[in-house]
């Protein structure tokens, strides 16, 4: 495979942190967001922004709302109130496949690779959403997945149930940016995972962030996942409690003592 090159449509070169406080450049903006099922409010007017570049983290306990804040950002669950602006459109009522087609890509949950279709079947099924317009940017966006996982292209002929989890997490991974995301979102991608695979995992999504692609991932890992990110948002009941840089949350008494398990 060739020497690598992002896909053209993607963030490349911004100087990390820039537009990361203000929210003014926001790549994604979420304004008192509601998400409610049936008569539970599960969040309760979250706001938070992701600029274009970051690298941004939502940390929360089990049950804060963090999968949900996820689900409502694709679209897989409607908002009771509140908005979201992707590039400053608003979006809020578009379907989670027309969020697809605008680049908001969330990585399948649980793994979820097809596990009768091979590695590369799996991949062209990223683009599904999202097709290409010329076969020689498929090829480009290929040749990228492929070189962030070796392991991908090595076994690209074997069939996705049969991939570790490690693999199958990755091979999910691989499959989102096939769709080229202008903000990947990423819901608990090390949970299960044996930890030396949960650090590749981590220099993956720190090395796809490097090289211009937005993400927001839900992570328990709070060491693994402040240490790398630009930002991080602390989730509790429903509700935004703290947000800062990964490195001030990092050393956060209430953070360290509720998440780093020191303190
Ligand atoms: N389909 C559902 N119906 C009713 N309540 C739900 C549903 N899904 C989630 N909830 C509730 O909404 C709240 C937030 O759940 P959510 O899955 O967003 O938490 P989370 O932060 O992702 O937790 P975890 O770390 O365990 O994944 C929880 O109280 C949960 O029980
Ligand atoms: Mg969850």
């Amino acid at each position: 495979m060739g020497s690598h090159r992002e896909p053209d449509n993607q963030a490349v070169g911004l100087v990390k942190g820039n537009a990361a406080s203000n929210g003014a450049e926001a790549l994604l903006e979420v304004t008192d967001m509601v998400v409610n099922y049936g008569r539970i409010q599960a969040l309760h007017g979250i706001s938070l922004h992701v600029a274009p570049g970051e690298l941004v983290t939502l940390l929360g306990a089990n049950g804060a709302g963090k999968t949900t804040t996820m689900r409502a950002l694709s679209g897989l669950l409607p908002l009771t109130r509140g908005r979201i602006l992707l590039e400053g459109r608003d979006i809020t009522q578009m379907k989670a496949h027309e969020r697809v087609g605008e680049g908001l890509i969330q990585a399948p949950e649980g793994r979820g690779v097809f596990p009768g279709m091979t590695v590369q079947e799996n991949l062209d099924m990223g683009c599904y959403g999202r097709p290409f317009k010329q076969k020689a940017e498929y090829n480009k966006t290929l040749d990228w997945v492929y070189e962030l996982f070796p392991r991908m292209l090595e076994r690209r002929k074997q069939v996705g149930g049969t991939l570790s989890g490690g693999e199958q997490q990755m091979l999910a991974i691989g499959r989102s940016l096939m769709a080229r995301p202008k903000l990947l979102l990423l819901d608990e991608p090390s949970m299960g995972l044996a930890p030396m695979i949960i650090q590749q995992i981590f220099r993956i999504i720190t090395e796809i962030n490097k090289q211009g692609t937005t993400v927001l991932l839900v992570e328990q890992n709070a060491q693994q996942a402040l240490s790398r990110s630009d930002r991080a948002y602390i989730l509790e009941t429903g509700e935004v409690t703290k947000t800062g840089s990964g490195a001030e949350l990092l050393t956060d008494p209430a953070v360290k003592s509720a998440y780093l398990g020191v303190g």
